[in-house]
């Protein structure tokens, strides 16, 4: 029996390792990815060599995330609950996806991961590990061991020679889940909605008080629908989000604090940092209102909700929201040109927008004489067929009452 487990190389799934090995008795691969968290990821070998592991997959997944994962999502303007930009749903399938890969590429027939019974993120990671391999087996550890409280975890580390480094040795101060378009912390000092975040957890970007007191502009290039570089310079996926997050983190852009609703039905608290996905989701609502038609933007906005719930409730492999995604692609083809935004003390603000593909028509929409493309009486006439139904109700409204 082999197992590929989602390694960080932390405290959790250090125990998850050592309890997968006397529980299953199996051969475990280790599997830890880049996604842009900014941990030293070779620390996460070097631990498994310690403890014997033979296959050790570490990998960098950044421009695949960004490229193949991100982009495809910002096309939509997703975001869930009107404020959350989705930075951990949208990397789970990607972790759980190359995880299957690495299950058939060594041989395994079991993946497992360290999320908790409680959480959303187990659902993202089994969905879609079923929905890419029906026969997989999916281990949860956090679902199955007595090790329930932080104490007895810290016991089973120490009774296992497993270092518990000095600050996970009282109660750790809040969950952490960072990639590159994200960091998201939940738990413990958070847990009262009443109570505000104390400032400690914010981690990449500044307090909007603190940022600079001058203004910096950020131009922003598109084609079709994906940013494709920054202040003119052309950059990869990744580049872009990297460079996005330098300035947004740098002005205070991108910080939430919300109450929301897990898939699995309970409310959570949680403290988010979204610097560069802030700014591109003002540039990517700034391109498309020149580009697109109003049907079409109407309509890309009347499903965002629901493919956005998609995304967060772990749905991203699965048949509806793959044709969500083709209507999304379609409408993108003109989404090309450049916006330049504001970057000021915690905002993001749209400064001026621009595309060979625009349908803005100055000469349509001026307020002096215009070619003659548009003739005001139209309007009279309009208005008058508009109004025939309202007309017909408050004359009965005016006759019933
Ligand atoms: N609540 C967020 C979501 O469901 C983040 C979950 C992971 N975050 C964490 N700090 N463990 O997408
Ligand atoms: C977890 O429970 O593992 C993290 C939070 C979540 O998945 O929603």
């Amino acid at each position: 029996k082999k197992v590929v487990l989602g390694y960080s190389g932390g405290l959790d799934t250090s125990v998850i390792l050592k309890w997968l090995k006397t529980t299953y008795d199996c051969e475990v691969v280790t599997f830890t990815a880049d996604l842009g968290q900014g941990d030293e990821l070779e620390e996460a070998r070097r631990k498994a060599e310690l403890v014997g592991i033979k296959e050790i997959y570490i990998e960098d997944l950044r421009e695949e995330f960004v490229s193949d994962f991100v982009f495809p999502m910002f096309r939509a303007n997703a975001v869930y609950e009107g404020v959350y930009l989705l930075g951990t749903s949208i990397a789970r399938p990607l972790i759980a996806k190359r995880m299957v890969e690495i299950a058939h590429e060594t041989g395994a027939d079991a993946i497992a991961h360290g999320a908790t019974g409680k959480g959303n993120d187990q659902v993202r990671f089994e969905l879609t590990a079923y929905a890419l391999d029906p026969a997989i087996r999916v281990i949860a550890p956090w679902r199955e061991w007595d090790l329930m409280s932080r104490t007895r975890l810290i016991e089973y580390a120490e009774a296992n020679q497993i270092p518990v480094p000095k600050d996970k040795r009282g109660e750790a101060p809040f969950s952490v889940d960072a990639n590159l378009l994200h960091t998201s912390s939940e738990g413990k000092v958070l847990e009262d909605p009443g109570e505000p975040a104390p400032d400690y957890v914010y981690q990449r970007t500044v307090d909007p008080e603190k940022a600079p007191d001058t203004a910096e502009l950020v131009t922003i290039g598109f084609e079709k629908g994906d940013a494709v570089s920054v202040n003119g310079e052309k950059l990869s996926p990744a580049g872009v989000l990297t460079k996005l997050n330098e300035l947004g983190g740098k002005h205070g852009v991108g910080r939430l604090d919300m109450v929301e609703n897990r898939f699995v039905g309970m409310k959570s608290r949680g403290v988010y940092e979204t610097p560069g996905g802030t700014i591109l989701l003002v540039a990517h609502r700034g391109i498309e209102s020149i580009t697109l038609d109003r049907g079409a933007a109407h309509l890309k906005d009347d499903i965002m909700p629901r493919y956005a719930e998609l995304i967060y409730n772990g749905f991203w492999y699965s048949p509806e929201r793959e044709m969500l995604q083709a209507l999304i692609d379609k409408s993108q083809e003109f989404v090309s040109g450049e916006v330049t935004i504001k970057l000021f003390k915690g905002s993001a603000s749209l400064v001026t927008r621009s595309s060979p593909y625009s349908l803005y028509s100055e000469d349509l929409v001026t307020f002096e004489e215009g070619s003659g493309t548009y003739d005001h009486k139209d309007a009279a006439g309009f208005i008058r067929l508009q109004g025939l139904r309202l007309r017909t109700w408050a004359a009965r409204n005016k006759r019933a009452r």
